[in-house]
């Protein structure tokens, strides 16, 4: 595996694998990797002829200056795990490479999508994925990029960004993967003490809950009956919205396909958050 540290460097070894068109698969992260991020690697491995990860905790993307210092950060064994996985390139840019004194912020329409839930509880937040995704397929220029639905707005966020700067990306899904108990795995979850990891279950539960529910009763009966659930729980609610997948508006009377529980909770000092579809298709 190949270490980048410099834009130089990471066109000094693309470009001749453009030239002869090579299908380059990408996987942005931030690091302290673990199982939900390879498995975006193996699909990526499995459908391109050379992967490229980057490392990068962005800083433009947290609006809690607490939580971009906390954030963990475990470059060694990352490496080790991508060098195991059968990872091609990794980019481990600095700051200053990514956000240069003469780097100009990317405009970007996302059509209300950005208002909601992730947006409207972390104010700019999507400004610096968009900002820090768009550098990334700019520089990389990749045939696919990999994205996990776990990241469920995000997800919704970079397919309009995509589609609104005409970027030649194919931007691909990946399901989200659970530990044994339910819980998403995240990055986050290395700051969870051990009752914490056992508290944090009911994010899955509820949203186990809420599809069984969806099955009788409306999205917005479905919802009361999920928050009440979560109420009696160790955590913290701060969202918890059922969506259309893909305008992210709130569903109150009718089910449609893909419609989607979105869930944030803070169990103790961390912040997790989750999704699972309501609803794959409507049946008369
Ligand atoms: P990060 O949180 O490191 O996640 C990198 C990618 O891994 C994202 O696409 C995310 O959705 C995916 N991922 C995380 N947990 C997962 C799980 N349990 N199962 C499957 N996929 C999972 O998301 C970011 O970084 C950043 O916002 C980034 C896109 C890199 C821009 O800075």
């Amino acid at each position: 595996m190949v270490k980048l540290h410099s834009i130089n460097e990471l066109d000094g070894h693309l470009q001749p694998l453009r030239e002869k068109n090579r299908k380059i698969g990408f996987v942005p992260t931030m690091g302290a990797l673990h199982e939900g991020h390879i498995s975006l690697i193996k699909q990526a491995k499995a459908e391109c002829d050379f992967v490229i990860v980057s490392i990068f905790v962005n800083p433009t993307q947290f609006n809690n200056p607490k939580d971009l210092e906390q954030y963990p950060r475990t470059e060694s064994e990352d490496i080790a795990l991508l060098e195991k996985n059968g990872c091609d390139f990794v980019f481990l840019p600095a700051v200053s490479e990514m956000y240069p004194n003469d780097y100009k912020a990317e405009k970007v329409d996302l059509d209300h999508i950005e208002n909601t839930m992730e947006g409207k509880h972390r104010p700019g937040h999507f400004d610096g994925v968009v900002n820090i995704v768009s550098r990334f397929f700019r520089l990389v220029q990749p045939s696919r990029a990999y994205f996990g639905r776990k990241d469920f707005q995000q997800v919704a966020v970079v397919i309009e960004m995509v589609k609104q700067l005409k970027l030649p990306v194919k931007i691909v899904v990946v399901d989200t993967m659970r530990n044994p108990s339910g819980l998403a795995m995240s990055s986050r979850n290395l700051r969870l003490s051990e009752q914490e990891l056992e508290q944090a279950v009911v994010i899955s539960q509820v949203l186990n809950k809420g599809q069984s529910w969806a099955k009788t009763y409306s999205p917005a009966v479905t919802l009361e009956k999920m928050k009440r659930y979560f109420e009696d729980s160790a955590l913290k609610l701060e969202y918890l919205q059922i969506v259309h997948p893909e305008t992210l508006n709130d569903l109150n009377q009718y089910w449609v396909p893909g419609a989607t529980a979105c869930i944030a909770s803070f169990c103790g000092e961390v912040r997790l958050i989750d999704n699972m579809e309501m609803v794959s298709s409507i049946e008369n």
